[in-house]
């Protein structure tokens, strides 16, 4: 990780026009093909999707969904995800390469080396994980479900929690578990979103609400703003992407401060337009999220590329983890 790719802006994309639109929709009916945009993808990607939402949703989607192939306009763990819960299902992802710096925070032989150190406790994944790692996990679990997927574990099993270090202290702050280890994973983007940059927002904009992803470096000082009174308690809200868009719904705030990946603020801003949304960190920009671009989109309806393949024996030893994450807890509403 390093600094320029925290400040890396959105590159943005070509302009699309009505005839881009129409193709990939021609294109994705020939196919039978169910297009998914995760909220931080490109505003041209999100508005062409059949669904767009945060990774429960999107999972729940592609797990229920009677289309014979998936698009998934996200990054690779997620399109993994899908073949992962709809193995016959053609999956594709409009370009291979869409990484995620959080998923490489942990490989599996290092989760193989943890779990040697801590027998018989439960492990949770975070989605945001490779399948290999998913093999060797017990339960998978999103931002929407982590506070409901860890209290579902009985209190005296020890739970070794992976790979993302902000989300496990939020859900060890929420739960009061202490017999839970979390790995000191991060996403570059969202550590990027620290307490300092928040507080010099709140200190401009003292009457904004502030919604924050617990992915974040600052979610932490948030609660500690609340808790200092800096801020009022009740306009702190620790959210997964879909839960700011449900939040954004039913707020009165005229403006709200939103740290996470800003992409976010394309969803917001239709949900809730008369609401002004500000990014905590407008250079909080996932370059990975943002290789999904209308082109490659075209490509891959043409083309049938990249196509996702997961070898059917980490697919099988991954399911059972997978699946109970999807039936626990709810996500954000997905559009
Ligand atoms: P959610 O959409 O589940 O909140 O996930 C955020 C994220 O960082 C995905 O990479
Ligand atoms: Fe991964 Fe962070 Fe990008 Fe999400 S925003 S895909 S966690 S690198």
């Amino acid at each position: 990780m390093t600094l320029t790719e925290v400040a890396t802006p959105s590159t943005g994309a070509p302009p699309v026009d009505s005839d881009w639109a129409d193709e990939v929709r021609e294109l994705a009916r020939r196919r039978d093909a169910v297009l998914l945009a995760h909220n931080y993808q490109l505003p041209a990607i999100q508005d062409i999707a059949d669904h767009t939402g945060d990774s429960l949703a999107l999972s729940r989607i592609a797990a229920e969904s009677d289309a014979s192939t998936i698009v998934f306009c996200g990054v690779h763990f997620m399109a993994e995800t899908a073949k992962i819960l709809a193995p016959d299902k053609t999956v594709l992802i409009p370009d291979a390469a869409a990484g995620c710096s959080l998923a490489d925070s942990i490989s599996a032989d290092e989760l193989r080396a943890w779990k040697a150190e801590h027998p018989g406790a439960v492990v949770v994944s975070y989605v945001n994980t490779t399948a290999a790692v998913k093999a060797e996990t017990d339960v998978c679990c999103t931002s929407s479900n982590a506070v409901e997927v860890v209290e579902s574990i009985p209190a005296d099993r020890e739970v070794l929690f992976l790979p993302d270090q902000f989300l496990g202290a939020h859900v060890r702050r929420v739960t009061g578990r202490e017999n839970m280890h979390v790995w000191a994973g991060e996403c570059h983007v969202h550590a990027g979103i620290n307490g300092s940059v928040l507080t010099a927002q709140v200190e401009a904009n003292p009457d904004a609400e502030l919604f924050v992803h617990p992915e974040c470096g600052c979610a932490t000082s948030a609660l500690y703003l609340a808790g200092t009174g800096t801020v009022p308690e009740e306009r702190v809200k620790i959210l997964s992407t879909g839960g700011m868009l449900d939040a954004a719904r039913a707020s009165s705030a005229k403006s709200v401060l939103v740290a996470t990946e800003v992409g976010m603020l394309h969803q917001l801003r239709r949900a809730a337009p008369e609401i002004d949304f500000r990014a905590v960190n407008d250079r909080a920009s996932c370059r990975f999220m943002k290789m999904i671009t209308p082109d490659k989109l075209l490509r891959s309806l043409r083309d049938g590329t990249d196509e996702v393949h997961v070898d059917p024996e980490l697919a099988a030893r991954g399911r059972a983890a997978v699946q109970r994450m999807i039936e626990i807890g709810q996500p954000g509403s997905a559009e």
